[in-house]
């Protein structure tokens, strides 16, 4: 048995007539915003992002759906000027009204292939295992990696020297093994790095390789403080070479 309101017909004209207000006012966005949308997804950087696309099980990104819009796709952001996909952005977390995206599997080698990326970010994406692909050494206007709380696996790669914009390094909180790679010295404008909580070897510091490139611009000061700190293993000062970059906890 249903208790019917007596108001019940009128909340539903009125819900009717509200219905019909927001459907006069999607068509009058959509016709508004299509003449806006005429920078139209580079075809290069669409090409990438539909083979990353299909690197996942089905339904992972489920926006991804217009292909003229390829910038408008959750965690993709363009260069208004360009059109040009510049930054990657997935994170299984909803903080910064990111839609929360969970990526099962491995990193696609097709990341290089977005060849203006400045920044890429994987963060707290648990089901992300496997080595980074070596396309990534492609990528040579990236300036800002930020891979943490991941199971991404494997050694950090000594490719990561062929990037020579690269400014900021972030792989903490993963299982990537071995040492830091001393090519990794001759990255001139890298200044931060953080690559905590792994399960890595050797000491924690700038590779000594350092002083020896850049010769008009050697680290500063900060810049080796901040490539120590961060790693928040023992101090190369107080500690024998044989200190960890593991986390302190
Ligand atoms: C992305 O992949 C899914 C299947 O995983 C597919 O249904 C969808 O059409 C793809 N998106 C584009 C724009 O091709
Ligand atoms: C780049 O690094 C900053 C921290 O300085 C961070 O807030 C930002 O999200 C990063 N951008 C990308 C695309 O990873
Ligand atoms: C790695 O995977 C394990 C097992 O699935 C999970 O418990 C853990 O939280 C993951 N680590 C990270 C940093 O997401």
């Amino acid at each position: 048995m249903l208790l019917i309101p007596h108001n019940s017909h009128i909340s539903t004209t009125t819900m009717g007539t509200k219905m019909c207000r927001v459907l006069g006012l999607a068509i009058a966005v959509l016709f508004l915003a299509t003449p806006l949308a005429s920078a139209a997804c580079n075809k290069d950087d669409l090409k990438a992002l539909l083979s990353f696309n299909s690197s996942f099980p089905p339904h992972t990104l489920p926006d991804w759906i217009n292909t003229e819009d390829c910038c408008s796709w959750a965690g993709i952001h363009c260069d208004d000027g360009t059109g040009r996909v510049t930054s990657l952005l997935f994170s299984n977390d909803d903080f910064n009204d990111f839609e929360p995206i969970d990526l099962v599997g491995n990193m696609p080698p097709s990341v290089g292939d977005l060849s203006e990326l400045v920044g890429i970010r994987f963060s707290i994406l648990p089901n992300l295992v496997g080595p980074l692909p070596h396309q990534l050494s492609k990528l040579k206007k990236l300036k800002n990696i930020s891979i943490y709380n991941t199971n991404l696996s494997g050694p950090i790669p000594s490719f990561l020297s062929q990037l020579p914009a690269l400014e900021r390094l972030d792989m903490s909180a993963s299982q990537f093994t071995g040492s830091i790679p001393p090519s990794l010295g001759s990255l001139a404008k890298l200044r931060y790095v953080d690559l905590s909580e792994n399960g890595l070897t050797g000491a924690c510091r700038r590779p000594s390789s350092a002083g020896s490139t850049g010769a008009r611009s050697p680290p500063s000061a900060s810049a080796r403080t901040s490539w120590q700190a961060p790693c928040r293993g023992p101090s190369p000062a107080s500690r024998s070479a044989a200190s960890t970059c593991t986390g302190t906890g």
